[in-house]
């Protein structure tokens, strides 16, 4: 593309803000704005800029020659994004949701059009982790990548774990942070996760999973009981998304608390903060920390991205045309700490194994192995019953 990029910037939220201030704090003469589109042309926005609550006005705008897409609603999302690539303007979006679910499409569309899509900054923010798995992890011994990229919910579990707080105060710091979305849900029942971790496990393994296949579980049902577990047993509980190919090619992928010893990287990703663990065979694990959210932390991705297609950058999807693709599976085992309120919770889990129970009047658990596909199989179940669930690894 030309030298200049003017940008058609769908958004001015959180993000789309925060790029706007970027822009101004760095004087960018190669980069501007030139026009923004928002849902409520009605707001006082406080700068001067040339707004619009008609997406034609930017797509029919000569000036413009690049598309930002930074809004919170994932089907228009969709829109501006293959409104953009079937025009031709290279297009940048933070958008996970819209991505998890239309990915496939997006990247024959961005081929068949010859014009870039990227989007580093919707899977951990300010975490370069897409750009890394897809250029310096371009091989095939990579074995897993595991993190916490969700930064509202590893808020919620620090305050609980460093401060003492109770689970219930935690929860209203965050909302009066700003740190949860507007429906909480989707930071703590690990639907936010999920999402980053499809787009991860296109780059990191060249397969797409449809999200609806994955086995998520958050931390809505924690209590107090299950803090206290995790703190005799000296760990710590994080909400981990996890892709991992097996050495017979199967590909695991989920997202659940887990149980965390202190010897893991993990253990001390604290507050807001994502944090990545990388594992090949030869390398053994690198990590990556940093800010998973917020207006500057999220722009400057944002940023990254818009500059990258100064010189043409593209994601290129290579390992999606890896001879042996690894397969996703379900049919695999972890050791699962499951605490459940009445007997016939214990019906709805099928475990292999049991290794250790405990029963009281206020207090039941079990520690067993289950295969994620029964965990999947018993999800709704599990949840609407209340019962909390944590990968209890070995250490
Ligand atoms: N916040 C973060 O830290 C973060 C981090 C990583 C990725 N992301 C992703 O970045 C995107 C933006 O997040 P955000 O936190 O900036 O959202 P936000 O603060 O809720 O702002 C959303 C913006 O989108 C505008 N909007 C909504 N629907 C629109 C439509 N149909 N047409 C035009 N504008 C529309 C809104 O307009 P009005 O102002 O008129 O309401 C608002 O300016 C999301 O996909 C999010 O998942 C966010």
């Amino acid at each position: 593309m030309g030298k200049r990029i003017k940008i058609g910037l769908f958004g001015f939220g959180t993000v789309g803000r925060g790029l706007y201030e970027l822009l101004e704090r760095i004087h960018s003469t190669d980069v501007t704005i030139e026009r923004i589109c928002v849902r409520d042309i009605s707001k006082d926005r406080g700068v001067n800029a040339s707004f619009t609550d008609n997406a034609d006005d930017i797509f029919n705008d000569p000036e413009v020659n690049f598309i930002v897409e930074l809004i919170d609603d994932a089907d228009a999302s969709y829109d501006i994004v293959r409104r953009a690539l079937e025009a031709h303007l290279p297009v940048v979006t933070g958008n996970k949701k819209m991505l998890a679910r239309h990915l496939p499409e997006l990247i024959e569309l961005q081929r068949k059009q010859d014009t870039a899509l990227l989007y580093d900054a919707s899977a951990c923010g300010s975490i370069p982790v897409i750009r890394n798995l897809e250029e310096y992890y371009d091989n095939d011994l990579l074995i897993s990548v595991k993190g916490i990229l969700n930064g509202s919910s590893n808020f919620i579990l620090s305050k609980i774990f460093n401060e003492g707080m109770s689970h219930a105060d935690a929860l209203r710091l965050a909302r009066e942070l700003g740190f949860l979305e507007s429906n909480p849900t989707l930071d703590l029942d690990g639907w936010d996760s999920l999402f980053k971790l499809v787009i991860i496990g296109v780059h990191a393994f060249g397969i797409y999973v449809e999200p609806e296949r994955v086995f998520t579980y958050g931390i809505t049902h924690m209590t107090d009981h299950d803090i206290s577990f995790a703190r005799e047993k000296d760990r710590r509980i994080k909400l981990v998304a996890h892709v991992e190919k097996l050495p017979d090619n199967r590909l695991v992928m989920c997202v659940m608390p887990q149980l965390i010893s202190r010897n893991k990287y993990i253990y001390s990703v604290e507050d807001e903060f994502n944090g990545v663990v990388i594992k090949g065979l030869f390398y053994d694990k690198q990590f990556m920390f940093g800010r998973g959210a917020g207006a500057h932390p999220t722009s400057s991705a944002v940023l990254s991205d818009i500059t990258a297609c100064l010189y043409d950058y593209r994601y290129e999807y290579k390992k999606m045309h890896n001879s042996e693709l690894p397969v996703f599976d379900d049919n695999v085992s972890f050791r699962i700490y499951m605490r459940y309120n009445d007997p016939v919770d214990l019906q709805l889990l099928r475990f292999d194994e049991i290794t250790e129970s405990y029963t009281s009047p206020g207090y039941n658990y079990v520690v067993g192995r289950a295969r994620l596909s029964s965990l999947h199989h018993a999800r709704e179940a599990m949840h609407s019953r209340g019962l909390f669930i944590a990968a209890y690894p070995a250490d």
